[in-house]
């Protein structure tokens, strides 16, 4: 059936003609999949179905990603980068890295682009503005609800986006869409965010490919020295990138009470999610 299923998305791919494809392999061996790959889009993962959190996936996904982790490191290209899609993303993510040993532990990475772009919809809509008129947006933490979507640093067209919005509706209205906007999403269509994600993993891989001056949001193992970030956890921050590399944007401030407050939630709930796949790290 799976098989099957493959052959479907080969099909489509063939049909679309992209003048870049040489060649499509579906295949579930996973040294075949990961031989001489060079950019890997992680997006298998059991999904997340109508009333599941990402914590009830930790088990069956968790799983998954020590193998990935180790046919990454045994099959990769030497400089292969990785973002992780599949959820709970984050603790995926760092379950893989940590069966990868001989891989850089930079080249891990989990998305949180796709909160990067809802949340700059959210402000676009709500300014009469365009996502391009944005900048500087920042996700901080899980691919969760308990993220911070965090404007505080943004302008649009130039003018600091404070300025532009009431602080009742970033409270009520931007912060809590943006941190469940996956689970609407589910609740609408009855399937998790499709088009969107991939948007998403392709915008992700490109900037880190290529390199932008725009902030991008990424999730990728702290070292314990930056925002004080406990070390070892793959935590969303803002970013900028030159070609093959990302860079956290460094000397934010984060002191205000709902910073505080808000890094605290989403840090928490990481040491959480770690501790639970604590066995397999
Ligand atoms: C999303 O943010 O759309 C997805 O991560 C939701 C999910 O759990 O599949």
């Amino acid at each position: 059936m799976q098989e099957q299923v493959l052959k479907g998305v080969m099909a489509e791919l063939h049909d679309s003609a992209f003048p870049l494809l040489d060649e499509v392999i579906i295949t579930s061996n996973l040294a075949t999949a990961f031989k001489d790959v060079n950019y890997n889009f992680l997006v298998g993962a059991k999904p997340r179905g109508p009333g599941m959190e990402r914590a009830d996936l930790l088990k069956d996904n968790g799983k998954i990603f020590v193998d990935i982790g180790k046919a990454i490191n045994d099959h990769c290209a030497r400089d292969a980068k990785t973002i992780v899609v599949g959820n709970p993303a984050n603790t995926n993510a760092l379950i893989c890295q940590h069966y990868a040993k001989d891989m850089p532990v930079s080249s891990f990475t989990a998305m949180t682009r796709l909160d990067h772009n809802r949340a700059l919809t959210q402000l676009a809509l709500k300014t009469g503005s365009k996502v391009t008129d944005i900048k500087k947006m920042a996700v901080w933490g899980n691919h969760s609800p308990t993220m911070y979507p965090d404007l505080r640093n943004c302008t649009v067209k130039g003018k600091n986006a404070m300025s532009l919005v009431d602080p009742a509706w970033i409270k009520d209205e931007f912060t809590p869409r943006v941190q469940k906007r996956g689970a609407e999403i589910i609740e609408l269509r009855k399937l998790s965010s499709a088009a969107s994600a991939a948007n998403a993993a392709v915008d992700h891989m490109r900037d880190w490919a290529l390199g932008s001056s725009e902030w991008q949001s990424i999730a990728f193992k702290s070292d314990g020295k930056l925002y004080g970030i406990p070390e070892g956890l793959m935590f969303s921050v803002p970013c900028t990138s030159t070609p093959g590399h990302y860079e956290p944007v460094k000397g934010l401030k984060l002191d205000d009470e709902v910073s505080v407050a808000r890094m605290k939630k989403t840090t928490d709930e990481l040491l959480e999610e770690r501790k639970a796949v604590q066995h397999l790290l």
